[in-house]
This record gives structure tokens, C-alpha cells and sequence, in this order.
């Protein structure tokens, strides 16, 4: 078992390291697909850049680059499938704080994109990088940067894993639980959907994007969802335990808006385990991948994470 006991300032030193080189190529590209314009229609894109450019940990551009790499192939290549994949997440983000939602005013340390722009552009801004991913997949294959089945895969994965059996089904799976008491596994199934699925896919892709075979793809994918799932209790305890200012959002908010988690299920302390457990089932699977340190690390970052 690889010892998810704690992580040392340095290994921690490294992934946040690598991460902001991951974050940084990402963003270079970001501002030629989301170019600052004087046109007509340039407050719904203003929009969508300000949540772009608000910050954020980049963990699923990463993942996507990274899996790339330890599958043999150039993280460049994974660029177009990482910028899209931080849109269509900053999407979710940016529905998910609108107030028939989570109602959540701040975002990201600033103003939610509602706060800032109001409510009709926030929900046009996470319209346009819903769909801007899309565009920004198939223009890299018929700009020859991914082989064309590669690039329509990837395409299917993000819409499915997106879609009503993923982030969008989770999420509505979610709504739909206020004022209900849920089984445990059916808050589980929740996240699997609304976050899990979404980091299953970066894996997945990252193979794509590097040609790996099958079974690869499935262990980086089963990965992915263990990540998710921790990632999604830990953001429970986040909410509860979390200094705002650090954490960059409401703390409190699931409890305001009568969410039904995992902590509120079975407490804090039995939380944490399962997180820590499934982080451990992560992290087994990673043995099938070389050169992995970043992954490791990762993992057991998030899991100490305080924000
Ligand atoms: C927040 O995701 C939404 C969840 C799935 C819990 P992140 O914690 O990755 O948000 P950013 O991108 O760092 O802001
Ligand atoms: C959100 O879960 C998952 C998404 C798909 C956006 P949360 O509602 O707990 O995420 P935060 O806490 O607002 O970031
Ligand atoms: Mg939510
Ligand atoms: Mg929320
Ligand atoms: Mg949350």
C-alpha cells in the first residue's frame, strides 16, 4: 500500500511546481481561443474570460497533460484537450454558483461570474465555453494536431462524460435531493456523476491523446473516478472546515442551501477515511503507470488539500 500518511513540503513543492507550468501553458493558449474583442457580442465573452482568468487549481488541464506524458506522449499535444476540458469545468462552475442553483456569490477568491456580469451573461458565458470545447477538438484535428479518430473519441468521452450520465446528470441529481432524505450510495452516485466523471475523462483523454491502448485507458479512467470521488468529500469537508479567504468560495453554502453530503451523512471523521481510502485505491492504480511521481504526488496533494 503506498502510504497516503502525509506529504512532505518538498513532494508537495514539486506538484504545485508542475502544476503552474501545466497552468501556465494552458493559459497561453486559452487567450488565443478566448481573444479579447471589441464586438458586438463581447460582453458574454468578457464574461467567460473573467471566470477563466480568475485562477483556479488547473487540476484537470494537469491531469489531462500529465496522463499524456506517462502514456509516452508530448503534453503539448494534450493542449487543445486540456484548454477545453478548464472550460467546460469553469462552465459548470460558473451555472453551478447562479442563484437557482447554489446561489454562491463568490468564486474562485472574486465576485461570482453572476456577481460580476449578472445573471443572463453568466448564463450565456458558461453557454459559450460549454460549447466552445468542441470547436477547439475538431479544429485541432483538421489542423492535423490529433489524428481524427483520436479527436472524435474525445469529443464523444466529453459530451458523455459531460452529459446526463455525468457532470450535467449529477447535477441535477443534486438539485433534485433538497428536501429528500437520500441513501448514502445515492450521494455517492451523485458525485460519481457530477465530479468523478469529469476527471475520468481528463485521464482517459490524456491516453487518447497519446495513442495508449485499452486497458491503459480504462485504469487511468478508474483512476480518475477514485480521484473524483475523494475530491468531492474532501470539497464536502472543505465547506465545512475551510478558511474562506484560502478557499476562495462560501464556506457554509452546502448547509444554507439544505445539500445532502457524504459528511452530513456519516460525519466528519468517516468522511475523511473514505476519502483517504479511495485516494489509497488511486494511488494503487497509478503502479500500472511509469514516471508517475506527479500523479502520486497529486493525489495525495488534493487529499490534504485546504482549499
Ligand atoms: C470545484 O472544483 C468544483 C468541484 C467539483 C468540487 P475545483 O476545486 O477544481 O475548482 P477550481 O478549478 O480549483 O476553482
Ligand atoms: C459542484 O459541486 C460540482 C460541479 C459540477 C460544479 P459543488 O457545488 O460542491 O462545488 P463548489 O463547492 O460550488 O465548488
Ligand atoms: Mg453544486
Ligand atoms: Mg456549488
Ligand atoms: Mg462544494
Amino acid at each position: 500500500m503506498i502510504d497516503t500518511n502525509e506529504i512532505s513540503w518538498d513532494e508537495s513543492a514539486r506538484v504545485k511546481e508542475t502544476l503552474s507550468e501545466y497552468a501556465d501553458m494552458i493559459m497561453e493558449v486559452i487567450e488565443k481561443y478566448l481573444p479579447e474583442t471589441n464586438c458586438l457580442q463581447r460582453k458574454a465573452a468578457d464574461a467567460a474570460r473573467y471566470s477563466m482568468y480568475a485562477g483556479g487549481k488547473r487540476i484537470r488541464p494537469a491531469l489531462v497533460m500529465e496522463f499524456c506524458r506517462v502514456c509516452g506522449g508530448e503534453p503539448e499535444t494534450a493542449l487543445p484537450v486540456a484548454c477545453a476540458v478548464e472550460m467546460t469545468h469553469t462552465f459548470s462552475l460558473i451555472h453551478d454558483d447562479l442563484p437557482c442553483m447554489d446561489n454562491d456569490d463568490m468564486r474562485r477568491g472574486k465576485p461570482s461570474c453572476h456577481k460580476a456580469f449578472g445573471e443572463a451573461e453568466a448564463l450565456l458565458a458558461g453557454d459559450l465555453l460549454a460549447v466552445k470545447p468542441y470547436e477547439i477538438i475538431a479544429q485541432a484535428a483538421l489542423h492535423k494536431q490529433l489524428p481524427e479518430e483520436t479527436a472524435l473519441r474525445i469529443i464523444s468521452l466529453l459530451s458523455e462524460l459531460t452529459g446526463l450520465g455525468g457532470m450535467i446528470g449529477g447535477q441535477t441529481v443534486d438539485i433534485g435531493l433538497s428536501g429528500q432524505t437520500p441513501e448514502v450510495s445515492t450521494i455517492l452516485e451523485m458525485y460519481r456523476m457530477k465530479t468523478a466523471a469529469l476527471l475520468e475523462f481528463c485521464c482517459k483523454a490524456g491516453c487518447l491523446t497519446a495513442g495508449a491502448d485499452a486497458s491503459t485507458i480504462l485504469t487511468a479512467g478508474t483512476f480518475g473516478q477514485r480521484l473524483g470521488l475523494a475530491f468531492q468529500i474532501i470539497d464536502d469537508i472543505l465547506d465545512i472546515t475551510a478558511d474562506e479567504k484560502l478557499l476562495g468560495k462560501p464556506v457554509g453554502s452546502d448547509s444554507a442551501q439544505g445539500k445532502h453530503t457524504y459528511v452530513e451523512a456519516v460525519g466528519l471523521d468517516e468522511a475523511r477515511k473514505t476519502a483517504r481510502s479511495l485516494s489509497e485505491q488511486a494511488l494503487e492504480l497509478l503502479k500500472g503507470f511509469s514516471d508517475n511521481s506527479f500523479l502520486v504526488g497529486l493525489t495525495k496533494m488534493l487529499l490534504y488539500r485546504q482549499y
